[in-house]
């Protein structure tokens, strides 16, 4: 008999989802409803990052939540009198799909006491996700791709080293994103020398801004842990990758929005309505007619 094949490190089968922000570029709403509980068209922006971490073979999310944030690990459960109505009077496709929902992936949830950063959010995650190299996906960035972003991060990974996905914005956006500058190993894929959180325009290393998602290894957990504060005053996971030292930067292919601010959660609303054979002619005559 052969001996057992020591742990697959490479594989990665959990995503941790930070959903514990207050939402304030979009309150008064968000008083009542999450962020990521927001609709684009039928399903809440929290659905397509979840869906898109199954896709690509992930198995168990682990959501950082807080205080009034608890209908978004609702949003993925079983509801058994929903299925029972559901069934009586026949809808069964509905059912279906309330199945496939509730089968796509296990959610953890895990309660952030504060809200003190990304870098604060994926440490509270440690317990959850244990000695493993792990995914991270911000519910913010939706991007439609031809293959799921962090299945193409994954493509990049190696144990030891942490995984980004990149996007070139234009320097007076700088202020908004980590940035990342280091050699290319070749196109699209860079071996990055150095990060910065939100640097201004000026000081920016580079314009390749990182988009929300990344694959972590678990080393990270210890450099969170010792990790001063930085931008903003916020336990930055920015600052955390730069103390590791390994880090990959993956220039995606996809279209990405940022479904955070207003303008980008109405753009990615228009963009998914006009992928959808029941409603891109009436979307068409709709903006026709405004
Ligand atoms: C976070 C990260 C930042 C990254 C951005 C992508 O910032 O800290 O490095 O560029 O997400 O969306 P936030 O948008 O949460 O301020």
């Amino acid at each position: 008999m052969s001996p057992p094949s020591p742990v697959d490190r490479s594989n990665i089968r959990t995503a941790v989802l930070p959903v514990a922000g207050f939402g304030t570029r979009f309150l008064p709403i968000t008083k009542a409803v999450p962020k990521e509980l927001l609709p684009l068209l039928d399903r809440p922006l929290v659905d397509y990052a979840v869906a898109e971490a199954a896709a690509a073979g992930i198995e168990r999310v682990v959501m950082v939540t807080s205080h009034g944030k608890d209908a978004l690990p609702d949003y993925f459960a079983v509801n058994p009198d929903l299925e029972r109505h559901l069934e009586e009077r026949g809808k069964l496709d509905l059912l279906e799909r309330m199945h496939a929902l509730s089968d796509l992936v296990d959610v953890v949830t895990v309660r952030q006491r504060d809200t003190r950063g990304l870098g604060h959010a994926v440490l509270s995650a440690r317990a959850a996700v244990g000695d493993e190299a792990f995914a991270v996906l911000l519910a913010d960035d939706v991007i439609d791709a031809p293959r799921p972003v962090i299945a193409q991060l994954m493509d990049a990974f190696s144990p030891g080293r942490a995984v980004v996905a990149l996007m070139d914005v234009p320097r007076p956006q700088t202020a908004r994103y980590g940035v990342c500058a280091g050699q290319w190993l070749s196109p699209g894929r860079l071996d990055v020398q150095s990060m910065v959180e939100k640097p201004a325009p000026a000081d920016a290393p580079s314009t390749l801004a990182i988009v929300g998602r990344y694959i972590l290894p678990p080393e990270i957990f210890d450099l969170l842990e010792q990790t001063p504060p930085g931008a903003g005053n916020e336990y930055q996971l920015t600052d955390a990758m730069a103390a590791l030292g390994s880090v990959t930067g993956v220039v995606y292919q996809g279209r990405r929005f940022d479904a955070g601010s207003l303008p980008g959660w109405l753009a990615a609303n228009l963009y998914y309505a006009r992928k959808r054979p029941d409603l891109a002619q009436a979307l068409d005559e709709l903006l026709k007619d405004l």
